[in-house]
């Protein structure tokens, strides 16, 4: 690999950071739960702004709807693949909810895996649930993978799908089980062709399967212009901007890679549909002096979904 594109994959792997810092400080004023995050992240040095915090209440609400009315049409008879998992929580909420998966993957370049795991080994309120809901043969650990009956997590990078899958098999994917894959602020630092090809062998491995993607939408207007700019600023290249120009892009690029049905929502229309009263509480928190800038934030993201529906579980049905 180039030092160049090295460079950018770093820039890429910084944003994993970010986005836990931004979780944790909106936890830390009371946007929702969350006790795992501060195992990950250290606090934010300043307080994040009051309308980041709201963008981020939508973006782990909205996903986190998505992700339940999948394991409530499953039954929890299903598997849950995280792509670019960064340090995400979900597991640890998931166990504590009772609502596991019968077995839960997480993906990431090896380098946030390596940290990741080093987090797990070295906290217990971590690694506790992963022992607690194993079956008790000897865990399968290394510097960039964990294998457990309930959680795994593996280094891969998801431009090289061939490797990927076989890191996927090794620790118990099983394509025939109804498959949701989530990738949150993930395909957009992917050029548009290793985003299609992602979203393709998701669709052509798994029969039964939902996939959900929260990102940037409506780039192309000046407020998504100079998004783009303040990334690049720091390196960060958002190499997969071409499919969020509108929320047809996002749909079509599902549509167009063997995903049977897609809808994807702006987040001010998800927000505008989480629960009110949440909405409510959340609203009181802090005091919000740019609604303007709020909205266009919200504008400028989206959730888009797709599903294949081989068991005829009714997964189209499912939204906000
Ligand atoms: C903005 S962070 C989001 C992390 C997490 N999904 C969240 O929402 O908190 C993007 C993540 O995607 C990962 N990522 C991006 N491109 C990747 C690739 N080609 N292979 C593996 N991971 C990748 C990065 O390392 C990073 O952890």
């Amino acid at each position: 690999m180039s030092s160049e594109s090295d460079t950018a994959d770093e820039a890429v792997r910084g944003t994993c950071d970010d986005a836990s810092i931004c979780k944790r400080f909106a936890v830390s004023v009371g946007y929702w739960k969350d006790p795992y995050m501060q195992y990950f992240v250290r606090q934010a040095k300043e307080r994040k702004a009051p309308e980041i915090n709201r963008g981020y209440y939508a973006r782990v609400q909205g996903v986190s709807q998505l992700l339940c009315a999948f394991l409530k049409k499953t039954e929890c008879n299903c598997q849950i693949i995280k792509l670019g998992a960064g340090l995400d929580t979900t597991f640890w909420r998931l166990k504590d909810e009772n609502l596991l998966p019968k077995k839960y993957f997480e993906v990431d370049f090896p380098a946030i895996v390596s940290r990741k795991l080093h987090n797990i080994k070295s906290k217990p309120p971590l690694s506790k649930p992963i022992m607690e809901t194993h079956n008790g043969d000897s865990l399968l650990i290394d510097a960039y993978s964990l294998d457990s009956a309930r959680y795994s997590i593996l280094g891969a990078d998801l431009r090289n799908l061939k490797d990927m899958e076989e890191k996927l098999k090794k620790v118990g994917m099983d394509p025939q089980l109804p498959t949701l894959l989530v990738a949150e602020c993930v395909l957009v630092y992917m050029s548009p062709e290793k985003s299609a090809s992602l979203l393709k062998w998701a669709g052509d491995t798994f029969p039964t399967a939902m996939f959900v993607n929260y990102e940037q939408v409506n780039m192309a207007d000046r407020f998504g212009q100079i998004m783009i700019e303040n990334l690049q600023r720091r390196q960060c290249n958002l190499a997969g901007v071409e499919a969020c120009q509108s929320l047809q892009s996002q749909m079509d690029r599902l549509l167009s890679n063997g995903w049977e049905a897609a809808d994807a929502w702006d987040m001010i229309r998800v927000y505008s549909s989480l629960p009110q009263n949440d909405v409510a509480r959340i609203e009181k928190l802090e005091f919000l002096d740019e609604r303007e800038l709020l909205e266009q934030l919200l504008l400028h993201y989206c959730i888009s979904w797709g599903t294949k529906d081989s068991l005829h579980l009714g997964l189209a049905e499912i939204t906000f």
